[in-house]
This record gives structure tokens, C-alpha cells and sequence, in this order.
């Protein structure tokens, strides 16, 4: 007859344990139960990087590495960057149900709603040098907010949550237009709440003397689709620094804001500005062999390819792909694009990618889209995080709601010296 357990042996003592298993799983914790002798504090699991840890159980987001799948509450990707918009996905993550039309429509006015920032929080922004990294200032003004909204430490008021949550996606777009005018130099402009939630983003970006910003619709769909492909990706760094810090019942901006300093990484959110400056510094598709050749001998890495979780395509790239073409349709031709075209193409019928099972991620092409709209590179990871908002947002939630959360705070496996004596200056 099966069991749903693992019966382990503990050759240091011979005594034979069995440890339930539920969802696949088996609680590090049960391990504790192992003991080499009385005063052992009991085995633990060592797992730098959480390569097999999961810290949680989450309803929000699927993901199936190997097959190349990504579902929001069971919703798959494809049909939601088809079919939905990022304020519906937004409250899809965030409430787990998709929204009626009334819901929809409440929830898009209560965002719209609450675009604007204090004004202080704006003189905050204009103290920033003048080449500060709109990612950087990012992290500070979204702290920040928590400095005017005091009453978001109280947690347990679910109508309180739901204030801070239709701040922050409504502030968020507010506080990265702002950081990127502030490198331009330009006045601020303010949310115009006759536009969509991407419309408006632009209207903050880009208006100048028009009375009215009108953004151009297919640059407004790919933004909005672009944001719906970034809304979630279960525990990854940035969630899990989100989660860790929200365990302390740190109030959600503060909880957020390490979240958005996560994302501002390389190896994270900071990619596909590495890919454009990867893609600036091959220059040419007859280029592209002898930088593969680079990234084979350990020189260098392919920027927006290989992915923690992902063994196959990311779904997400195959949208941003298609989407890349119909943005370039509007907008001028990328020179970098037969670059990246000619790099992938290279890439995957390479033994070293293939054995290694590395294909483009999320951030392969859309840097290039964010390009052809006309954002500098330094303004791509903010786009990130806009879109990752939600998704944030729902695992912070998720997290205070669950019975079964403590502070997160892992073990470690001590290699330093046994205890000794202190040693006087002059006799060292
Ligand atoms: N280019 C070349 N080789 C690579 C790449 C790459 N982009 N990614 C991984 N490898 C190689 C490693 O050198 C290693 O080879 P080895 O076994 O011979 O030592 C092997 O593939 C496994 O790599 P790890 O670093 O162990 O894989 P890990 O899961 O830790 O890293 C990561 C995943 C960080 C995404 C990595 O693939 C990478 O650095 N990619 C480039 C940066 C990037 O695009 N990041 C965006 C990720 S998506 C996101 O965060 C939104």
C-alpha cells in the first residue's frame, strides 16, 4: 500500500522517521526531529538561493517551467494579454475572482482617483541629483509614501488594506513619470483622469505644450499588455524581499519599496536594460558569432536568456515578440532588433544554450519595445515595476492573511570559528 510520507534514516543513529508529505512537499521543520544526540539542535535543510524551497502556499500565479506555462489564478497568460487589460488583471491578482462589469468599473475610478502625490512628496523628487537612476528614486519615493499615510501600519483593518492597495497601483505610474521628468529636467505633468491607466502613464511622460495628450493607441495596448505579462511571477527575488519584509508587519509601502530595490538588480528586473546595452555593444549581426563565442568561454552572459524557474521559452517572450512587430509598425524601425533576431536564432541551435536549456526570457524584447516607444534605458526596470505592482501587492496580501505566517527568518549553517577569548589590542 502507498503512503503519502518519506520514511528517512538517520545513519548517525539508525532511527528510522517518517515525514508527511502534502502538495509534494515535506516541512523542513519535521526534520528538526533528527537529532545525533541530546544536545543537537536538530538537522537542518541547507538552500542558498531557495533553489528547492518553497517559502509559502500561494493561490495567485502557476507556473510550469518545463512546459512553458504561466497562469494568473489559473487564467493562462495568453488569453489574458489577448483578452483582458491590466486594470482587470490587476484586480484578478489582487482579489482572485475576475471582476463584473460594475466591479471593473468602480475599481477602474477608484484607481483613477488616486493618481495624484502630495505635493511634498514631489519636492521630495526635485531633491534628487539631476542624473539619479529613476529606479533609485523609485525605491525612496514609494518608502516614501508611507511617511504620508501613516494609518497603512494597521494591517488587520481589511478596509484600510484596500485603501493602500488602490494607492499604490494608482501612485505607482505618478512616481515613475515624475522620476523620469525630473532627468529631463521638465516640469512634472499631472494625471489626467480622462485617460486609461497606460494612456494616462504616457500623458505623464510625454505631454508637453498640448492642451491635451492624446497617446497613440497601439503604443497605449502594448504598454497595457506589457504590464499584464510582468503582473505576477510567484516567488521570485523581488515578491520574496516584498514577503520578507512585509512578515515584520512593516506597513505595505515599506514592504513594496524593497520589492522595487530587488527588481532594480541585473540579474532581476535590470535586465533588459543590460540586454540594450548587450545589444548596443554588438552592434551589428556580423558581430553576433564572436559574442556568442565570448559568452561560451564564461566572458560574458547573454542578457534576457535562461530563467531560475523557466527550461523551455518563456510564454511571456512569444507575446512581447509578436507585440515587438506591431509596435515597430507604428513606430520607427529598431536597428538593434536583427541584432537580437540574429542572437536568438544563434542561441538556439547552440549545443551550449541547448544543453543548458537557456531560451530568451521576458526581457529579451521589450526593451526593444520600450526603445521604439522612446524610453531611455534607465526608465525600462521602472516599467517593470509598474507592471509587477499587483502581483506584489497580492503576495503581500496573501501573506498577511495567512493564518500560518511568522516573520520570515531562515536558519544558517554557522562554519566560523568555536568560541574563544577575546584578544587586548596590544597583545594582537
Ligand atoms: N548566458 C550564458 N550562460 C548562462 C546564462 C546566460 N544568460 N544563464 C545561465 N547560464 C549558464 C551558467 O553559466 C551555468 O553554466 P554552468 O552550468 O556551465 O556553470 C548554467 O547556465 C546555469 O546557470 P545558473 O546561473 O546556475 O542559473 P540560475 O538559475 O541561477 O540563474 C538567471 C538564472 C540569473 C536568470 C541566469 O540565467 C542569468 O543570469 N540570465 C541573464 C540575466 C537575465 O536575463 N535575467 C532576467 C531573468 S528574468 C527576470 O528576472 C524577469
Amino acid at each position: 500500500m502507498t503512503r503519502n510520507s518519506l520514511s528517512v534514516t538517520d545513519n548517525r543513529t539508525g532511527k528510522t522517521y517518517e515525514l508527511p508529505i502534502e502538495h509534494g512537499a515535506v516541512r523542513a521543520v519535521d526534520l528538526r526531529q533528527m537529532k545525533a544526540g541530546p544536545d543537537d539542535f536538530g538537522l537542518l535543510s541547507y538552500d542558498p538561493a531557495f533553489m528547492n524551497t518553497a517559502s509559502c502556499r500561494s493561490t495567485i500565479t502557476y507556473i510550469d517551467g518545463d512546459r512553458g506555462i504561466l497562469e494568473y489564478r489559473g487564467y493562462p497568460i495568453e488569453q489574458l494579454a489577448e483578452q483582458s487589460s491590466y486594470l482587470e488583471v490587476a484586480y484578478l491578482l489582487v482579489h482572485g475572482v475576475l471582476p463584473t462589469a460594475t466591479q471593473l468599473a468602480e475599481w477602474r475610478w477608484e484607481i483613477t482617483h488616486h493618481t495624484w502625490i502630495h505635493e511634498n512628496l514631489k519636492k521630495f523628487l526635485d531633491t534628487f541629483h539631476h542624473d539619479a537612476h529613476p529606479m533609485a528614486m523609485l525605491v525612496s519615493a514609494v518608502a516614501a509614501l508611507s511617511t504620508f499615510y501613516p494609518e497603512a501600519k494597521n494591517g488587520a483593518d481589511a478596509s484600510m488594506r484596500h485603501l493602500q492597495v488602490v494607492r499604490l497601483i494608482a501612485k505607482m505610474p505618478t512616481l515613475a513619470a515624475f522620476a523620469y521628468r525630473h532627468g529631463l529636467g521638465m516640469p512634472y505633468a499631472y494625471p489626467d483622469n480622462d485617460l486609461s491607466y497606460a494612456g494616462n502613464f504616457l500623458n505623464m511622460l510625454y505631454k508637453a505644450t498640448e492642451v491635451k495628450y492624446q497617446p497613440n493607441p497601439a503604443v497605449e495596448r502594448a504598454l497595457d499588455v506589457l504590464f499584464m505579462l510582468h503582473a505576477d511571477h510567484e516567488q521570485n527575488c523581488s515578491t520574496n524581499a516584498v514577503r520578507a519584509v512585509g512578515s515584520s508587519q512593516a506597513d505595505p509601502y515599506c514592504s513594496l519599496a524593497a520589492g522595487v530595490a530587488a527588481l532594480y538588480g541585473p540579474l532581476h528586473g535590470g535586465a533588459n536594460e543590460a540586454v540594450i546595452r548587450m545589444l548596443q555593444g554588438i552592434g551589428s549581426v556580423t558581430h553576433v558569432p564572436e559574442f556568442i563565442r565570448h559568452v561560451k568561454s564564461g566572458e560574458g552572459r547573454l542578457m534576457g536568456f535562461g530563467h531560475r524557474v523557466y527550461k523551455n521559452y518563456d510564454p511571456r517572450a512569444k507575446i512581447i515578440k509578436r507585440l515587438a512587430e506591431e509596435v515597430f509598425a507604428v513606430t520607427k524601425p529598431n536597428p538593434l532588433l536583427p541584432v537580437a533576431l540574429e542572437l536568438e536564432r544563434i542561441a538556439l541551435q547552440d549545443e551550449y544554450f541547448i544543453q543548458r536549456k537557456l531560451y530568451p526570457n521576458v526581457d529579451f524584447y521589450s526593451g526593444l519595445i520600450y526603445r521604439a516607444i522612446g524610453f531611455p534605458k534607465n526608465m525600462f526596470t521602472a516599467l517593470f515595476a509598474i507592471g509587477r505592482l499587483p502581483g506584489w501587492i497580492a503576495q503581500w496580501k496573501e501573506m498577511i492573511e495567512d493564518p500560518e505566517t511568522k516573520i520570515a527568518r531562515p536558519r544558517q549553517v554557522y562554519t566560523g570559528v568555536a568560541a574563544r577569548d577575546y584578544v587586548p589590542i596590544e597583545s594582537r
